[in-house]
């Protein structure tokens, strides 16, 4: 499974590239609007030190509006992702950017019919949103599993990005599902990666090392 970090924060992303786990980054108006910077320049930057899929996302509510956005977004570096909302003008924009090689992630997906059509456009991912639908007590990881069986039925190519992820059992769900991609904010990586018996292990192996003759 490949994992994106759910951040505009490009301390965060340093960070976790560093690790060597990250495959690329999704952005969002709400993420950006966090940092208080230029968009363009933070896409800039990003894409100055991750050659992965970078997501950014249009706010035209027209198909007309966010091709052209896409097109200005596109020129900002080669891995950038047009994100595209799930309605109908963004169906009609992603087929328009299929068509011209641009590369697409269809975002705020909440039902695997909205899956289902998002695929027959040709967007290379769909994002669907499993935080937000826990959040209003439907299971979330359902609707991945629907999406992955209904793709695999008719081959589709459209890489599923599991979006809105809360937590480390979200990422073990979306890898035990097999899905294509996890986005990840960076509080769920340091959990990820913590355990306490690693560390209660580490501190034995160290107190136990001083009890071992360092002269013969
Ligand atoms: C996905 O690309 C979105 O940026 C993100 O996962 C939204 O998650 P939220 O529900 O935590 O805002």
């Amino acid at each position: 499974m490949k994992i994106f970090i759910d951040t505009a924060n490009v301390k965060e992303i340093r960070e976790a590239v560093s690790l060597g786990i990250i495959d690329g980054v999704t952005t969002n108006p709400t993420l950006v609007a966090k940092e208080n910077r230029q968009y363009t320049e933070l896409l800039k930057e990003i894409c100055s030190f991750l050659s992965g899929p970078v997501s950014a996302e249009v706010i035209s509510l027209n198909a007309e509006g966010m091709v052209s956005e896409a097109r200005q977004l596109t020129k900002i570096a080669k891995n950038i992702v047009i994100k595209i909302p799930l309605i109908k003008e963004g169906l009609k924009a992603v087929k328009i950017l299929s068509g011209e090689a641009i590369k697409t992630n269809v975002t705020l997906c909440f039902s695997a019919t909205q899956a289902l059509l998002c695929a027959k456009t040709g967007a290379d991912y769909v994002s669907p949103f499993i935080g937000r639908l826990d959040d209003i007590s439907q299971e979330g990881m359902g609707l991945i599993r629907d999406i992955k069986q209904i793709y695999a039925n008719y081959n589709f190519k459209t890489q599923i990005i599991v979006a809105s992820i809360r937590n480390p059992l979200h990422v073990l769900e979306a890898a035990k599902l097999g899905a294509d991609v996890a986005t990840v904010p960076f509080a769920v990586i340091e959990q990820l990666i913590k355990h306490p018996l690693t560390d209660i292990g580490i501190q034995r192996f160290l107190e136990d090392y001083k009890k071992i003759p360092q002269k013969q």
